[in-house]
């Protein structure tokens, strides 16, 4: 079976009538008077707007004395410069704004995703655990069965690839499976998925789509994201944030690029205003050229503490291996009952231990990740500024020299 989107998508979305306003079809140009929003004509109710230079600056980052208006629905200038920011130069089907969503968060992209293509109570979702645990939830809430086919966990070290020939399997003998989720670099296992493997699932022939979270695609190299393939494989979907590389997780914008005829269909559904004015200026700075030299420059700087962490954790008796890969901008770390010379292991109620004891008596949170499948005894540890990262190495000696 072919993937054929009008057979996959839920039919009341395929029928849906989206949401239009006046300004679907007009912009506001500066001399339009807007009477068609219900909106304030005397501006936002803010007692300092003036001190905020809000007033036509060009410098101005944003004009506060906008907020009186709705913010573009379409977003078509963002849109086209996340195009830009991911377009590969040998693809021969350029990213255009029509392959691109806007959400509040990839979680919305996540949660949408599933609302377009899953009847509740009827179809499923296909997750590989260990991984991102809104997939789930948004499952949940939406009424929608979750079916789990684990990364590889085996072995000493999981590669914590995906198993492409069980999800197969699996895509196979269940026709009511229409999304399959894979993180790329994994969250917690911080492991980049071989394009060659995310292929062979594009190649199957299914009625499903297989969405690639790309979350923390700019710490895993140059040019990794998968993003430009989406207009070469009419089932793909691939979601990225500006929550984690840009730095930017308080304004809430995440994105999916996907063929248009899918992006119609999500946008159709997505409440009409979904991203503010304020998100909308502010993200535009982070994707605009200067933007992206100071993502650049932060993304190094993490780069380098992430090495730093690797070189300087592993010399402590207490810590085990690094679990997962290294492609994103934490840790997955095993923290060992005993010392390592001395055969100290994995233990969950050691890292449950660590974990308190960083958080209540050294000021320092991490995750505790040791009940995910293949991360016994594991903490995950966000990679910081360098003195955040010298107070880690620190607090975490003095913990095992306490406990
Ligand atoms: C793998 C993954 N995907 C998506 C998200 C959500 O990102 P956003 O802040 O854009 O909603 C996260 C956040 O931690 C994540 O780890």
């Amino acid at each position: 079976m072919v993937f054929d989107l009008k057979a996959c998508a839920r039919s009341n979305i395929l029928a849906l009538q989206p949401y239009r306003c006046a300004r679907d079809d007009y912009k506001d140009d500066g001399n339009t008077t807007l009477l068609d929003a219900n909106e304030n004509a005397h501006g936002p109710s803010l007692s300092k707007v003036d001190d905020l230079a809000s007033k036509g600056s060009e410098s101005q980052l944003f004009r506060f004395d906008s907020l009186n208006r709705y913010p573009d629905p379409h977003q078509i200038e963002l849109k086209q410069l996340l195009c830009h920011l991911r377009q590969s130069p040998s693809s021969p089907n350029p990213l255009t704004p029509a392959n691109l969503f806007v959400g509040v968060g990839s979680d919305e992209a996540i949660d949408a995703l599933i609302r377009c293509f899953c009847v509740p109570g009827v179809d499923r979702i296909l997750i590989c655990p260990p991984t991102y645990g809104m997939y789930t939830v948004a499952s949940q809430i939406n009424d929608v069965e979750v079916v789990k086919i684990p990364l590889d966990i085996e072995g000493d070290i999981p590669t914590f690839d995906i198993r492409p020939g069980v999800i197969l399997e699996k895509l196979r003998n269940d026709s009511k499976i229409k999304l399959v989720y894979i993180c790329s670099p994994g969250n917690p296992t911080g492991k980049l998925i071989p394009p060659s493997q995310i292929r062979q699932l594009l190649e199957f022939q299914w009625n499903g789509v297989v969405v690639l979270d790309e979350a923390y695609i700019d710490f895993a190299g140059e040019g990794k994201s998968l993003a430009h393939w989406v207009n070469d494989h009419p089932n793909l979907v691939v979601m990225q944030t500006l929550s984690k590389a840009f730095g930017m997780a308080g304004i809430r914008l995440g994105f999916a690029f996907a063929p248009t005829n899918i992006i119609r269909l999500l946008n159709n559904l997505k409440a009409p205003y979904n991203i503010s004015s304020i998100t909308s200026a502010l993200a535009i700075q982070a994707v605009s050229k200067p933007g992206l030299e100071v993502m650049a420059v932060h993304r190094n700087l993490i780069l380098e503490q992430r090495t730093r962490i690797v070189q300087e954790l592993v010399r402590l008796q207490r810590i085990g291996k690094l679990r997962g890969g290294f492609d994103a901008n934490f840790l997955l770390v095993e923290i060992l009952n005993g010392p390592k010379d001395s055969g100290g292991v994995p233990d969950n109620i050691s890292a449950r231990r660590v974990y308190k004891e960083l958080a209540e008596t050294k000021g320092i949170v991490v995750r505790y990740r040791g009940d995910e499948l293949g991360c016994e005894g594991c903490l995950r540890i966000t990679v910081g500024t360098e003195d955040e990262t010298t107070k880690l190495i620190k607090k975490l000696d003095e913990v095992f020299k306490e406990i």
